[in-house]
């Protein structure tokens, strides 16, 4: 891989022009997505201020225009009706002030008055590159455009080190306030959270203090991207963190995972209902966020990076990497967060065949019912297989132990070997049904109506598109029609 200097990798973005050379080749590539939000060019992190707004399902995330690195930070926006149909808006937020020159950093957004604010990090890097995190707003325009105003809503706090960042912005009916809760590190490396508040929107921001989650003060070194949604009738606080090894996780230290419980807000404190429970399964997946129709009874709905930091892909080497997951709708179960494939993505359906083995289609559904009374020798499900049935992605159920593998070992393109190649789970129920999504270069895995998801990117040669199931399973599999516009607006 190349290397980059600090000159190169920090730019803003001034003209489409800049990046249309190496769009040509990007657009060509054998892995770009059919059905998932990815770059137009560059790297995509996480997806940042998603809402809904006036018939409109907005959302951003991060972008580096200039290859697939951690390089300046801008928002780039897409736009659905349905969650399922996206379109490319091109650049919302450019790193272009004092406050955000190394980057316009993740955060959330907010409705005010029939307009739509965002608050983001501003990545500033002073000379001799210390990091101070601002917390700053910029509103979408109508016509689509950002404005800002001159300066950051609040500077970081000095009772935490620098890592401060990725503003989640909740309103409090009871309380009619509002709250910024902030990811953080302390001074001594603990993962932590911050919260601010105000009674307006805009300005009165004030420090309230640090979030208290009952037995997680020492869990992980920084926690990125937190939130407190509320579901069904609980408080779910959604969060990444790092520095840390998890069962089942291979040696990955990144992770974003809930915990069930009730947040008092004048307290500050989130009262746990029980454990830390990873999000997805799976290999690639971070940084998730929520947002809710209001008018749709309250159901959530979540996005995550189908990717991680520290991470490389196949297609670093092509300038891009990374991509969304899908939307998916999220409710409680048995005390566990449960995400499901939403209904309207039967649109995408076309071509439905019964099969347990051949080829699989490159963009594909499957749906697969495992009978109860299935010998316990049979459980391995092959995807991504050659046509001799070497390699590929094996999916496993141990039934004795409720053990659920997904191994990716056999794969011919290496992802992040070093993390493990092999990630884990006990389900709570027997193995009883599979939905499968498989993208250019994704597959998505939702065990038992959404008991556990396993997220994975995977980037397969020209030989690997057989699978194999046991053969007493059905399965349903449709070709799925493109729904992700991949247009090179900037
Ligand atoms: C998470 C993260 C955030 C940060 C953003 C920068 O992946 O590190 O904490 O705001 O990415 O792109």
């Amino acid at each position: 891989m190349r290397e980059w200097t600090k000159e190169e990798k920090y730019r803003i973005l001034k003209d489409a022009d800049e990046i249309a050379g190496m769009r040509e080749g990007i657009a060509a590539s054998k892995y770009r997505q059919t059905f998932h939000i990815q770059p137009p060019t560059g790297l995509l992190n996480d997806p940042n201020g998603f809402i809904y707004h006036d018939g409109n399902w907005h959302l951003f995330y991060q972008w580096c225009p200039w290859g697939a690195i951690h390089g300046m930070k801008h928002w780039y926006h897409t736009v659905s009706k349905d969650l399922v149909n996206w379109k490319n808006l091109g650049v919302a937020i450019k790193p272009d002030t004092e406050y955000d020159n190394k980057g316009a950093y993740s955060g959330s957004a907010y409705p005010l008055d029939d307009e739509i604010y965002l608050f983001y990090s501003g990545n500033h890097r002073d000379p001799d590159w210390t990091r101070i995190s601002y917390t700053c707003i910029a509103k979408l325009e109508d016509n689509g455009t950002i404005s800002k105003p001159d300066k950051p809503i609040f500077a970081p706090s000095p009772l935490f080190s620098s890592d401060q960042r990725d503003p989640k912005i909740i309103y409090n009916e009871e309380l009619k306030k509002y709250f910024i809760l902030i990811g953080a590190r302390t001074h001594d490396g603990r993962g932590s959270a911050i919260v601010y508040e105000s009674d307006e929107l805009l300005s009165n921001w004030q420090y309230k203090g640090e979030l208290k989650v009952p037995g997680f003060s020492d869990f992980g070194g920084m926690w990125e991207c937190p939130a407190i949604e509320h579901i069904g009738d609980k408080d779910v606080f959604i969060f990444c963190p790092q520095h840390l090894k998890l069962p089942g996780r291979g040696e990955t230290t990144n992770h974003n995972g809930y915990i069930i419980g009730k947040m008092d807000w004048e307290s500050l404190t989130f009262t746990p209902e029980g454990s830390f429970h990873v999000l997805d399964f799976g290999f690639d997946s971070y940084a998730a966020e929520c947002a809710t129709k209001l008018d749709d009874n309250g159901k959530a709905v979540l996005v995550a990076w189908m990717g991680l930091p520290d991470s490389v892909y196949p297609t670093d080497e092509e300038e891009w990497s990374g991509c969304l997951t899908l939307a998916r709708e999220l409710t409680i179960r048995n005390r566990r967060l449960i995400q499901t494939p939403l209904p309207q993505l039967s649109i995408l359906r076309e071509e439905e065949m019964e099969r347990t083995e051949g080829e699989l289609p490159p963009v594909c559904e499957m749906e697969i019912d495992i009978p109860e009374d299935m010998d316990k020798d049979e459980y391995n499900f092959r995807l991504f297989m050659d046509k001799e049935g070497h390699g590929g992605i094996n999916i496993h159920f141990d039934k004795d132990k409720s053990m659920f593998t997904v191994d990716r070992s056999g794969l011919t393109k290496k992802i992040n070997p070093d993390q493990g190649e092999v990630r884990e789970h006990t389900i709570e129920n027997p193995l009883t049904h599979l939905r499968i999504f498989i993208d250019k270069s994704s597959v998505e895995i939702f065990v038992n109506d959404g008991d556990a998801v396993f997220t994975s990117r995977v980037f397969p040669t020209e030989a690997e598109h057989n699978f194999r199931l046991p053969e007493s399973v059905k399965c349903r599999i449709w070709k799925l029609k493109p729904s992700v516009v991949d247009d090179f607006v900037i």
